[in-house]
């Protein structure tokens, strides 16, 4: 989380600052702020809130200085005020940060024997001190190199000083930096997304490397301070245009691009000529992998979890899903013929990046399904399977949900058609199928007059449940994740043949509850355990596919059906009335839908 930016231009730089932190407050929004150097001192604003409070300061809007640092917090240390925003500043020093510095007590405690003074609650002001003291007796370069070394966590650093007019250091560990080349100036910034506007020539920095910026030229460093090459890429010049066009948020129109984000999918993927998956040069021999390892955080991790049914039924392969937060610090016996997937929207994730350095630090297979393809996850992983979704503004994931379960599904399909699990006939039915299923989400977004109405018995409660089996048990986890998430309603996804196991203690009268129940092999199972909840009391809302039987049951309170295709791919159907139940829910509470409390689109810290 956090966003950093940093301008080292012959021009002012504090409104391309500003432009660029915009960009960036999809990392965190709860505070912002800006320091630019002038005529030696460094002026610095910052501002509790979002970016458009910082920009309508008249001392950022009158700011001239031609070198500039600029951050948007997500906290970790210290409330999100405007004390602790970034960035920090000492007389000499000023430093944005990204990510955790674990030894900061220790690190303070030094250096308030030594005499300095703290100002903010926050981890970072520890490296403006730490600089400082270096700075006495060190050159620019080794006061650097020794800061660094003292740190412990993980960082991205933008740092100005008051006697160089024409320098930023960048350095990382942990936390993605990449600099960026113009004409006449040079950036530094979190990620190629907030540099695009200004560049698209890009160096990305690694693990423990840091840089000098001039205006000129950057020089770049390993982590004893001797200098490295590095290379330059030139990313595709085209800047993605994306707004909300006439849609109240992000979020609203992501869930209704659903049927697109299939279909560029599909398009991208499938050789309908042929009837195959066009999956090419995928690394590895099917005979050199037994197992596959599927690892994500929070909405990724449930396509983890929806994948693992698709591999279990379409291959023989050993499926194991994991969070990535638990993978990286678990005894994991690694093993060769293992294919570790890593799934990620933004490909900055900490966690699931960690895990994919781990497997890579053993020699394992590694491969990601990503939506940001220039993202440290896509660069580091073996073989890369984008989703093709587009960008993706709202904290809340909806469309990258459905184009990643997209991609796992033909990933399986694939698999399971090369090894032979899966025979010709069938392979070719379920791509079949597959090509009319942007045409069933389409339908299916439809159900919005229902949704609205339903989602205010859910504002009323104090907590809801979300239930299903099988194929619809990951999708009842993401239905209660999302409604948490924008509405803060308590909610919890369960398999629903477990509530007797506890859980169906929580029911109570009026209580809503979401049963998931698609015309699949669980249908009837699940159906028994919506009775025992109705038969507690609970509002069941039933969401089910469209079908000529009857459903056998009494006093359910509300029934959504979707569209019918194969059980399969009726976990796409389901996902949408949920995703739309958290939209409304949350709008009718006037709630900020596309930047949820406490939350930020990247988690790059973990
Ligand atoms: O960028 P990633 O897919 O790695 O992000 C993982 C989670 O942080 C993300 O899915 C999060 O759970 C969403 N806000 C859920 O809507």
């Amino acid at each position: 989380m956090c966003g950093i930016i940093g301008i080292n231009s012959k021009k002012p730089v504090s409104a391309s600052i500003i432009n660029s932190l915009k960009k960036l407050e999809y990392r965190g929004y709860d505070s912002a702020g800006i320091a630019t150097l002038h005529a030696g001192s460094i002026n610095e604003v910052k501002s509790e809130g979002r970016v458009d409070n910082l920009e309508k300061n008249s001392v950022v809007q009158n700011m001239v200085g031609t070198i500039g640092i600029g951050h948007v917090r997500w906290a970790t240390h210290g409330l999100p005020n405007s004390i602790n925003a970034h960035p920090h500043s000492s007389q000499n020093v000023s430093v944005v940060h990204n990510g955790i510095i674990e030894n900061s007590t220790l690190l303070k405690k030094f250096l308030v024997s030594k005499g300095h003074k703290f100002k903010s609650q926050t981890d970072t002001e520890v490296i403006v001190h730490l600089i400082t003291e270096n700075l006495k007796t060190e050159n620019i370069v080794n006061s650097i190199t020794k800061t660094l070394k003292s740190l412990h966590g993980s960082f991205a650093l933008g740092i100005i000083f008051k006697d160089q007019p024409d320098l930023i250091i960048g350095a990382r560990r942990g936390s993605p930096l990449a600099v960026g080349y113009g004409p006449n100036e040079n950036y530094l910034g979190s990620d190629s997304y907030a540099l695009k506007s200004m560049t698209n020539k890009i160096t990305y920095l690694s693990d423990g490397e840091f840089c000098v910026i001039k205006k000129d030229h950057v020089e770049f460093f390993n982590e004893d301070g001797i200098k490295i090459n590095k290379k330059v890429l030139e990313l595709s010049s085209e800047e993605e245009k994306y707004d909300k066009g006439d849609y109240k948020h992000f979020m609203a129109k992501e869930i209704e691009e659903q049927p697109s984000t299939l279909k560029n999918g599909i398009k991208e993927y499938v050789d309908t000529s042929n009837n195959d998956i066009n999956i090419f040069n995928f690394p590895w021999k099917t005979n050199e992998i037994s197992t596959i390892t599927l690892i994500g955080c929070g909405t990724a991790y449930h396509s983890c979890l929806m994948a693992r049914y698709w591999f279990e039924e379409l291959t023989n392969l050993n499926v194991n899903v994991d969070i990535a937060s638990e993978f990286r610090y678990r005894k994991n016996r690694f093993k060769k013929d293992t294919l570790y997937v890593f799934v990620s929207q933004s490909g900055e994730t900490a966690d699931t990046y960690a895990a994919l350095s781990l497997c890579k630090s053993k020699e394992m297979k590694t491969c990601s399904v990503v939506n940001v393809i220039e993202s440290s996850i896509a660069r580091d992983s073996e073989f890369v399977l984008p989703i093709h979704c587009g960008t993706e503004i709202g904290v809340a994931s909806t469309k990258a949900f459905l184009g990643q379960i997209l991609i796992l599904y033909l990933l399986a399909l694939k698999l399971g058609f090369l090894r032979k699990d899966l025979k010709r006939e069938l392979f070719n039915k379920k791509l079949k199928d597959l090509k009319e299923l942007p045409d069933l989400v389409q339908q299916t977004l439809l159900t919005d007059n229902k949704i609205q109405t339903i989602s205010k018995t859910f504002n009323d409660a104090k907590g809801s449940m979300f239930l299903g089996r099988g194929f619809s048990y990951p999708i009842a986890l993401e239905g209660a994740l999302k409604l948490k998430e924008l509405s803060y309603i308590h909610a919890e996804g369960y398999p629903a043949g477990e509530m007797k196991h506890g859980p169906l203690a929580l029911i109570e009268e009026g209580m809503p509850v979401v049963v998931l129940a698609p015309r699949d092999d669980y249908y009837k199972k699940t159906i028994s355990n919506m009775q025992e909840v109705i038969a507690r009391g609970a509002k069941v809302l039933l969401i089910t596919n469209k079908s000529k039987d009857e459903i056998i049951s009494e006093n359910i309170w509300e029934t959504i059906e979707v569209e019918t295709t194969n059980a399969d791919l009726l976990p796409f159907l389901l996902t949408v009335p949920l995703q739309k139940l958290a939209y409304y829910s949350a709008l009718k509470k006037g709630y900020d839908i596309d930047k949820p409390r406490n939350l930020a689109k990247s988690v790059t810290v973990e």
